[in-house]
């Protein structure tokens, strides 16, 4: 299967990009069978078919909204709310199947486009960004599917990966979205923060220092690990990170293929990341650390807009791997719900760990420096790495 898509952003305005992103989406279902579309390929995830679902609804409820209309299928909104459903009931729940899906995407979409007008553009944007990061989880659970279910043509990663460290002097710097333009609400207020001087790795850790931390007895070593760490590790019997085989190998969808040593690692859990850290001497950095550092080094990305089925070599602060960061999820100073609690304030302060940057499955119009993802730290699904900090500069 090819996405044959040119990596340009599309012209034309709203319309366009409110097009791209729903190409996009039915571009990623059009192969799967009926079966592997409306299944669970695994337990955290929703079956996909619930992930079309829930796009048409999620813009159903904000057009009606917007607009003052009435939902265009008020019986499903309880079905499609992330909350009231969550991932866990969502195999057992009668949703739409595949043709009853698609008709209320186009229905809706529909409905939208005729009253443009009447939605403010932070909500269109929203729409917008809503089934893009839809589509990223989309591919985690077809990472998550076994061999068979989907299969597309991979780019083969060139080059090396970034060396060395950036030292970074003390500094009061400025963190956040400076309220131009499409943000999150948990991006702002834009607001400063006291940094102590600390270094931090030009690149995410690769494939191959994860390997020597492994071949190290990393995953057997009781004193690299928090004892939240431990406990995961010893319940789910962690050997090495998720897709690897016990042979040197690494899954990437449905082919197995040798280990990569400059590209990032990915799939550990933040527990995993701390431990390595450790390992090497060496710890998370914070978020704002990695704010500050990334914003500083400016536009340059990586594999970005989930065509290239892989990171390239690490290196770029946005792209190929989100970076789990040593931050825990909370409201910034001043923090104001916009436009609905559900999106994150209902997280805050629930031990989630926040991951900055974009992964190669990340479309380039939701990467940006201050972007905030944040999961369990458990979860090892999410197209994420790290990499190291230590504190102070070098003598
Ligand atoms: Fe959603």
């Amino acid at each position: 299967m090819t996405l044959d898509i040119a990596h340009s952003p599309p012209l034309g305005g709203v319309e366009a990009l409110l097009h791209d992103a729903r190409e996009r989406t039915l571009r990623l279902v059009e192969d799967l069978s009926d079966r592997d579309l409306e299944r669970v390929h695994d337990p955290l995830m929703s079956p996909l078919v619930w992930d079309l679902g829930h796009i048409a609804a999620f813009e159903d409820l904000w057009v009606s909204r917007e607009t003052g209309a009435s939902l265009l299928r008020e019986d499903l909104a309880a079905v499609y709310d992330a909350f009231e459903t969550p991932r866990a009931l969502r195999g057992d729940i009668s949703s739409l199947r595949r043709r009853e899906a698609l008709a209320y995407l186009d229905a809706v979409r529909e409905r939208t486009l005729s009253a443009l007008d009447r939605v403010s553009p932070f909500i269109v944007e929203m729409l917008i960004q809503h089934e893009h990061q839809h589509n990223e989880t989309m591919l985690q659970t077809l990472q998550l599917a076994e061999p068979g279910v989907y299969s597309p043509d991979r780019r083969e990663p060139r080059g090396e990966a970034a060396r060395g460290t950036i030292e970074v002097p003390s500094a009061t710097v400025a963190i956040g979205d400076g309220a131009e333009g499409f943000a999150y609400d948990n991006e702002r207020p834009r607001h400063e923060r006291e940094l102590a001087a600390f270094r931090i790795d030009r690149a995410p850790v690769t494939t191959a220092a994860f390997a020597e931390f492994v071949a190290d007895g990393g995953y057997r070593r009781r004193e690299l690990w928090s004892d939240a760490g431990w406990v995961h590790r010893e319940r789910d019997g962690w050997e090495r990170p998720l897709y690897w085989t016990r042979d040197g190998g690494v899954r990437r969808f449905d082919r197995t293929v040798p280990l990569e040593p400059e590209l990032p690692v990915m799939h550990v859990s933040f527990f995993e990341a701390e431990a390595f850290a450790r390992w090497r001497g060496a710890r998370l950095p914070s978020e704002f650390e990695w704010e500050y550092v990334a914003t500083l080094a400016g536009e340059e990305h990586g594999n970005l807009d989930q065509l290239d089925f892989g990171p390239g070599p690490a290196g770029p602060f946005l792209g190929d791997c989100w970076e789990w960061t040593a931050s825990e999820l909370d409201g910034y100073p001043g923090f104001r719900v916009h436009p609905y609690r559900e999106y994150s304030q209902v997280f805050f302060s629930t031990g989630q760990r926040v991951l900055r940057g974009a992964s190669w499955a990340t479309r380039r119009r939701v990467a940006r420096a201050t972007f905030r993802n944040w999961d369990h730290p458990q979860r090892r699904q999410i197209f994420a790495g790290f990499r190291c900090a230590q504190d102070g500069e070098l003598e």
